[in-house]
């Protein structure tokens, strides 16, 4: 673990007074094309941000810039998030440096191969573990944190392939759906206590997950915009693009017997 800032987010705020009333997030795979887009905008409110991901090099680049375009405190930590057992620690420390938190933005995932997956159990429990069981680990600790102070915003990059299994991608998919079933019982646990919890569930955006995909993506700034937005209101789940929403009320309302013959 390492953090780039070299003050420690209580002095970034006496020196700029502007930044007492910053957001104070942490962001978890920091450097996902998702989660980029979305510290730019938070970077050019003024927010603390503190940074988690596994590549030292792009992490570093990523901090950076959004300490050039208005972040008013970027703390880092390089860390696997798939090595649980260090969670405890490496959130302790992010929360310390920001002294606080307001906004916890988990964005950290991986597609896999679902070809692979089919043949390779190890491939398939890989997606699973590093999609779904790590979040479980991360978003334990962050919503105990909340609830004992009764505030909090946990945003989440689940996705829309968690909605229904689907023969092209239904190990990612599998992955996404355990990981949308524990937010909502998750909401349901800690909204009473003042935290909310949200679901953030888009169709394919134009990032480096899908870049060898050859289908219509969403533009990974509006899809950041809309997070934005939505966390700022918050809502409890997000479809995005917004289209996705109806779209997959139909996909989930195929009756099975039709939709086992469909190729999707
Ligand atoms: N793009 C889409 O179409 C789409 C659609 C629906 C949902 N999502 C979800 O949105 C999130 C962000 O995706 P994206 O499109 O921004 O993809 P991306 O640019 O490929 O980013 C994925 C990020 O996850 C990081 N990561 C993967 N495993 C990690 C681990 N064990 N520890 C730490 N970091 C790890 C990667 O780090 P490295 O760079 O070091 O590999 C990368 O920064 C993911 O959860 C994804 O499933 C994406």
């Amino acid at each position: 673990m390492s953090t780039l800032a070299t003050q420690p987010a209580a002095a970034a705020i006496a020196a700029n007074p502007n930044a007492r009333i910053a957001k104070k997030i942490l962001v978890l795979g920091a450097t996902s094309g998702i989660a980029e887009a979305t510290c730019r905008i938070w970077a050019a409110e003024g927010a603390q941000l503190f940074l988690v991901a596994r590549n030292a090099e792009k992490l570093a680049a990523v901090a950076a810039d959004l300490k050039l375009r208005g972040a008013s405190y970027v703390g880092t930590a390089v860390a696997d998030l798939d090595e649980t057992d260090k969670h405890a620690e490496l959130l302790t420390h992010a929360v310390n440096s920001l002294t606080g938190m307001d906004i916890a933005y988990l964005a950290h995932g991986i597609l896999g191969d679902q070809a692979r997956g089919e043949q390779e159990f190890q491939h398939a429990a890989q997606v699973i573990y590093t999609n779904f069981l790590a979040p479980v680990s991360l978003l334990t600790w962050l919503a105990n944190y909340c609830v004992q102070r009764h505030a909090g915003v946990i945003a989440v990059l689940s996705s829309v392939a968690g909605e229904r299994g689907r023969k092209s991608i239904y190990i990612y998919g599998s992955s996404k759906a355990g990981l949308t079933t524990f937010l909502g019982g998750l909401r349901n646990r800690v909204d009473r206590e003042g935290v909310t919890v949200i679901t953030i569930k888009p169709g394919p955006v134009d990032t480096a997950m899908t870049a060898h995909m050859k289908i219509k993506k969403a533009d990974v700034h509006k899809v950041a915009a809309s997070i934005v937005k939505a966390i700022d209101k918050r809502m409890d789940t997000l479809y995005v693009p917004s289209i996705f929403q109806p779209i997959m009320f139909i996909v989930r309302h195929i009756p099975e017997r039709i939709f086992k013959r469909l190729n999707l």
